[in-house]
């Protein structure tokens, strides 16, 4: 199992997903034990011009849990020489020369693959915009298979900002993959899922269904995948954002209507759409879902890294 570059959730065939999802499973008891030494000299370099709380943090973690080292800048618009007008190109050239793989996160679609076209070292892509978050949607499959106990003949609810949700718009390349899935996509209609997702999983043999109204499809599905509205993406729409926050809010009574055996996923940050007393129910799976992102991320750091450096002694 083998990628260079990670930019786009159609670059995992079943086979590799298979294989990450086995090394996924090691890397939660490589944690258990406080981690190994694989990588003791070679260096992450993490990139991040929009906020992250999981990505960057768990991708930072599971580096060091490796043995790795780490050397990062958030808010690289204004902490980098961008700020100056350097240009992504250029700034991926130069840390190239400092850094074995880079992870970036960037407020433009396509940003990681420019990045990659003029980068020797793997890119990962850790979020373009509104574009993809290829190992966002990773950890979420491994946590529905781990959830669940298998993602053929999977009933999924996504939810809420399916417009401008990249985290979405990966899961859904990657639930294009199996067997007998059904996708309900409930958004109101400026929110509404993008054609080019449709067209694909129509294409992929993929159920899906539009709908506005939560209510009806809560008792239907094995997952709840709910996002937030996300206002940073609205701009000067207000109005806009005004008229889609706050219509779909997961309460203890959403959790009455729900199958015994379903889960709650949500890529989080939360701003009111799940209400704080459905945490303690056993099917709230969205603490353990960033928990994952740890041990996803490090296997994907082995997968670009290659096999574990060998030490004298
Ligand atoms: N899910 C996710 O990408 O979270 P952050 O924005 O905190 O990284």
């Amino acid at each position: 199992m083998k990628l260079h570059h990670i930019i786009e959730a159609q670059q995992f065939d079943r086979a590799t997903l298979a294989e990450l999802f086995e090394a996924s499973r090691q890397m939660e008891e490589i944690v258990r034990k406080g981690g190994v030494a694989d990588y003791p000299n070679r260096i992450m370099a993490a990139l991040f011009y929009e906020p992250s709380t999981r990505t960057r943090f768990s991708f930072e973690a599971a580096m060091h849990r490796l043995g790795g080292r780490v050397v990062t800048t958030e808010n690289a618009t204004e902490f980098s020489s961008v700020s100056k007008g350097e240009t992504l190109e250029d700034t991926i050239r130069i840390l190239n020369g400092y850094a074995d793989l880079i992870v970036i996160r960037h407020f433009e679609v396509g940003a990681a693959q420019r990045a990659a076209a003029v980068s020797r070292a793997p890119i990962i892509n850790a979020g373009d915009g509104v574009g993809q978050h290829p190992t966002q949607a990773l950890l979420d499959l491994y946590t529905i298979q781990q959830e669940i106990g298998t993602i053929d003949g999977l009933r999924i609810a996504m939810v809420g900002d399916l417009a401008q949700g990249r985290t979405v718009r990966s899961l859904a390349y990657l639930l294009g993959k199996f067997k007998d899935v059904k996708i309900y996509f409930v958004a109101p209609s400026i929110l509404r899922m993008k054609d080019d997702i449709l067209d694909y999983l129509r294409d992929h043999g993929v159920a899906c269904k539009e709908e506005d109204d939560l209510e009806k499809v809560i008792p239907e599905v094995n997952v709840v995948y709910q996002t937030r509205v996300q206002k940073e993406r609205f701009g000067d729409r207000i109005a806009d954002y005004e008229k889609c926050r706050g219509l779909y809010i997961i309460t203890p009574a959403t959790l009455r209507r729900l199958r015994r055996d379903a889960i709650i996923m949500h890529p989080l940050p939360r701003v009111g759409e799940i209400a704080m007393e459905v945490d303690q129910d056993p099917r709230a799976a969205y603490f353990r879902q960033a928990q994952n992102g740890l041990y996803v991320r490090m296997a994907l750091l082995r997968m670009v890294l290659g096999a574990p450096e060998r030490h004298e002694g």
